[in-house]
C-alpha cells in the first residue's frame, strides 16, 4: 500500500504531458494537448491531455484517466509498478510501507524476473556481438538478410552452444538462479543440483512489451542441433514457459517494435512466424506482429485494436495458414475490429485460394524479391467478411450438403458479431453471396447461437435473455391493469430505448447492462432482451412491439438521438435518472409491503424485504428484482 498523500503528490508533480508524450505525439491546443489516441486507431486526434487536471480523455473511445491509469493501461503495469516508475522519474520517494507479505513477495518476484530477463538479453546480445563467440549467430542473421539495425531494434541475441554461458553470467551478476529457472532460461541438473543453460546454439528473440520490459524469449535453432536424449529432433523454437510475467496468448511478438508503424499506417499486419516479423521489418514493413505460436486470441486482437484501426491477416499460403486465417477472422469479428485478408495480387478472388497461395510465407516472398508484391497485397487486402463470403461461396455452389455446411460456418461467424445492425447487414450480404433466402441465413445464425457458439460480450455477462422477462413490480398489486390493457410505458424508459435504438453499440456497455434492470415496462424489457440477443431492437414482428401504443413506436423510430453529440454520456445520465426514480418508487413499495408483513407476522417476508431495501440502497437492481420476484410468489402462495 502506498499512502494517499504520496499518490496525490505523484499525480500533481508528474508531468502528464511528458509521460504521455513518450507514447503519443501531442500538440498544444489552448489549455490542453491533443494527439492520436494510443488506445484506439484514429485518423484525426480526439485524444486530449489536460495538464491542469492531470487528466487525459479520448472523445473517440471514451478512455480517460490520470498518469497512473495511462501507464497501467499502456504499459501493462500494476498500480505499484506505475507509482514506482513515476516516483523515480519525478523524484518522489515512495516509502517502503508494510505490505501484505504475499503481495510483496509477488511484486518482488515480478521485479526480479524482469531484472533477470534484462540481464539475459544483455548477455545474448553481447555474445552475438562478440567476434568469436557470436560468429554462428551473425552468420545465420546474414543468411536471412537481417541487418544491424533490425538486430538492434529487436534486441536479437545469440545463445552460445556451451551449457553454462548464461548460468556463469547470471552468477557474476548475483542473480537468483531459481527465478531464472522459473523463467525457463536455465534448468536444474537432476543429480548434481547445479544449473545449466536451456537455450544453446539458438538465435534468441526477446518478447518486449510496450513499456520496454522483456517478458519472455523465443529462441530459434540455427544449424543442425544434436538430437535430444531420447533421440527425437529438438524443437525449432523454444519459448519461455508461462510465469508471473508471461501468459500465453496475452502477448504478441513485435508489438513493442511495431507500435509506431501501426500508428502511422493505422494497420496492424499479422503474420504467423517470428521470423516473418523480423524479415518484414527488415524489408520496411514496420507494422508487423505475430502471435508467438498460439492461435490468435481475443486478448491479442484487443491489444491490436487499441493501436490500429484495422488488422490485416497475412498468414502462410498453406493449409495451416488457411485454417489459421479462418480462425483469426472469427476472433477479429468477435472483437469487432475491422479485419482484412491480404491476398497475392491476381489471386484475390480465385475462390478457395489462401491468403497467400502456393504454400508461400511472407518471409520467403520478401526473400525472393517480392517486397513490392507484398506491399500491394497488404494495400489491396480485402474485407474479412468479403473474403469469408468468397470462401464460403467457393465451397457452397457445388451441392446441397456443401451449402448446409457453408451455412453452418456463416452462422458461427455471424453469431460473433455483437452489433445487431452490423449483423443484419452481414446476413444480407451472405444471403446474396450464397443466393439464398435471408431467413435461411438468419436461422443458421440462430442455430449456431443456440449451440453456444456465440460467446458473451467480454466483461458483459449475458444474463438478460434468461432474466425474468417482466419486472416483479409490473405484476405486483399496484399495476395489475398493465397486464390486461397495457398503457403507454414510462416516457423516460422509452427515451432510453430510443437512444439504444439509435446507438446499438451502447448495448454492449456496462451502463446499458445496468439500464436493463431499471426498466419497469415488460414490453420494453422484452425488446431490450431481444436486442441483446442480437435481434433488431425494432423488429416489427416482435410481439413486444405490437403491444406498444403507436406514439411509443413512433418515438422509438424517430431517430431523435442519431445526431446526439455524446450518446454514452446521455446513456449515463438517463441511467442515473432512472435509477433515482426506481429507488424512490421501490422504497415506497417496500415500506408498504413491510407494514403488511409485520401485520401478518411474516418474518421470512420481512427478512427478504429488508434485504431488498439494502439492495435498493446499494443500487443493485438485479438483486432487487430477484428478491421481489420471490416476494411476489410468496405472496401469491400466501393468498
Ligand atoms: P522460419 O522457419 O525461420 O521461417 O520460422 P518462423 O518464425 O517463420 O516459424 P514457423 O512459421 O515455422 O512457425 C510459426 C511460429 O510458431 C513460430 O514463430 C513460433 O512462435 C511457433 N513455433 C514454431 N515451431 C515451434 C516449436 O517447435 N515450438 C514452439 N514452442 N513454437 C514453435
Ligand atoms: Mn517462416
Amino acid at each position: 500500500m502506498i499512502p494517499d498523500e504520496i499518490i496525490s503528490e505523484i499525480r500533481s508533480r508528474a508531468d502528464i504531458v511528458a509521460v504521455i508524450g513518450q507514447h503519443v505525439q501531442l500538440r498544444k491546443a489552448g489549455r490542453s494537448w491533443k494527439g492520436l489516441c494510443p488506445f484506439h486507431g484514429e485518423k484525426t486526434p480526439s485524444f486530449n491531455v489536460i495538464p491542469d487536471k492531470s487528466f487525459f480523455h479520448c472523445f473517440g473511445c471514451q478512455k480517460n484517466g490520470d498518469v497512473f491509469t495511462f501507464i497501467m493501461e499502456l504499459e501493462g503495469k500494476s498500480f505499484i509498478e506505475a507509482a514506482e516508475q513515476l516516483g523515480q522519474r519525478f523524484g518522489i520517494e515512495i516509502p517502503r510501507v508494510e505490505e501484505n507479505p504475499e503481495v510483496r513477495r509477488a511484486h518482488g518476484e515480478r521485479r526480479s524476473m524482469l531484472e533477470i530477463n534484462k540481464l539475459a538479453t544483455q548477455f545474448f546480445r553481447e555474445v552475438l556481438a562478440d567476434p568469436k563467440r557470436g560468429e554462428a549467430g551473425r552468420a545465420y542473421l546474414e543468411k536471412r538478410g537481417v541487418g544491424a539495425e533490425i538486430t538492434d531494434k529487436f534486441q536479437l541475441g545469440y545463445a552460445p552452444p556451451d551449457w553454462h554461458g548464461l548460468v556463469d553470467f547470471l552468477k557474476t551478476k548475483r542473480a537468483d538462479l531459481e527465478i531464472a529457472a522459473k523463467l525457463g532460461l536455465v534448468a536444474k541438473q537432476p543429480k548434481a543440483g547445479g544449473y545449466y543453460d536451456r537455450f544453446r546454439d539458438r538465435l534468441v528473440c526477446p518478447v518486449v512489451v510496450p513499456g520496454g520490459d522483456v517478458v519472455a524469449f523465443s529462441a530459434r535453432v540455427i544449424g543442425k542441433p544434436p538430437p535430444a536424449a531420447d533421440g527425437s529432433e529438438p524443437p525449432k523454437y523454444i519459448n519461455s514457459p508461462e510465469s508471473a510475467i508471461y501468459k500465453k496468448g496475452k502477448h504478441l511478438f513485435g508489438l513493442y517494435q511495431a507500435r509506431e508503424g501501426m500508428q502511422q499506417t493505422g494497420r496492424a499486419v499479422l503474420v504467423e512466424g517470428n521470423f516473418d516479423v523480423i524479415t518484414l521489418h527488415q524489408a520496411g514493413f514496420n507494422q508487423v506482429v505475430a502471435p508467438l505460436g498460439t492461435a490468435l486470441t481475443l486478448d491479442q486482437v484487443q491489444m491490436l485494436k487499441r493501436l490500429a484501426g484495422a488488422i490485416v491477416l497475412l498468414y502462410d499460403g498453406d493449409k495451416a495458414g488457411y485454417k489459421a486465417t479462418m480462425h483469426a477472422l472469427q476472433t477479429c469479428v468477435e472483437a469487432d475490429v475491422e479485419v482484412l485478408v491480404a491476398s497475392r495480387p491476381g489471386h484475390a478472388r480465385s475462390g478457395g485460394a489462401g491468403p497467400l497461395s502456393g504454400g508461400v510465407d511472407p518471409d520467403s516472398m520478401v526473400a525472393g524479391g517480392g517486397a513490392e508484391q507484398l506491399r500491394d497485397a497488404i494495400k489491396n487486402a480485402q474485407g474479412g467478411i468479403e473474403f469469408f463470403c468468397f470462401e464460403v461461396w467457393g465451397k457452397a455452389r457445388t451441392n446441397a450438403d456443401a451449402k448446409t455446411r457453408a451455412l453452418e460456418e456463416v452462422g458461427k461467424l455471424v453469431g460473433k458479431i455483437e452489433n445487431p445492425i452490423k449483423r443484419d447487414l452481414v446476413i444480407d450480404t451472405f444471403a446474396k453471396a450464397l443466393d439464398t433466402d435471408v431467413a435461411l441465413v438468419r436461422n443458421a445464425v440462430a442455430r449456431a447461437s443456440g449451440q453456444g457458439h456465440r460467446g458473451p460480450a467480454q466483461g458483459a455477462p449475458q444474463r438478460h435473455p434468461n432474466a425474468p422477462s417482466s419486472s416483479s413490480f409490473a405484476s405486483s398489486e399496484n399495476t395489475p391493469e398493465r397486464e390486461k390493457t397495457p398503457g403507454p410505458p414510462p416516457i423516460e424508459e422509452v427515451e432510453l430505448l430510443s437512444l439504444l435504438a439509435d446507438h446499438p453499440h451502447l448495448l454492449a456497455t456496462p451502463e446499458a447492462d445496468n439500464a436493463f434492470w431499471l426498466l419497469t415496462d415488460t414490453r420494453l424489457r422484452d425488446m431490450y432482451s431481444a436486442a441483446r440477443d442480437g435481434r433488431s431492437l425494432l423488429a416489427q414482428t416482435s410481439t413486444a412491439v405490437q403491444n406498444l401504443p403507436s406514439p411509443t413506436i413512433k418515438a422509438l423510430l424517430s431517430g431523435r438521438y442519431v445526431e446526439a453529440k455524446d450518446p454514452s454520456a446521455l446513456l449515463a445520465q438517463m441511467t442515473r435518472d432512472l435509477g433515482h426514480r426506481k429507488r424512490m418508487t421501490q422504497r415506497r413499495e417496500l415500506e408498504k409491503l413491510m407494514v403488511e408483513a409485520q401485520r401478518r407476522g411474516d418474518r421470512d417476508m420481512a427478512r427478504k424485504l429488508a434485504l431488498a431495501a439494502e439492495a435498493v440502497r446499494k443500487g443493485d437492481f438485479e438483486l432487487v428484482d430477484q428478491l421481489m420476484a420471490e416476494i411476489a410468489s410468496n405472496r401469491k402462495q400466501a393468498e
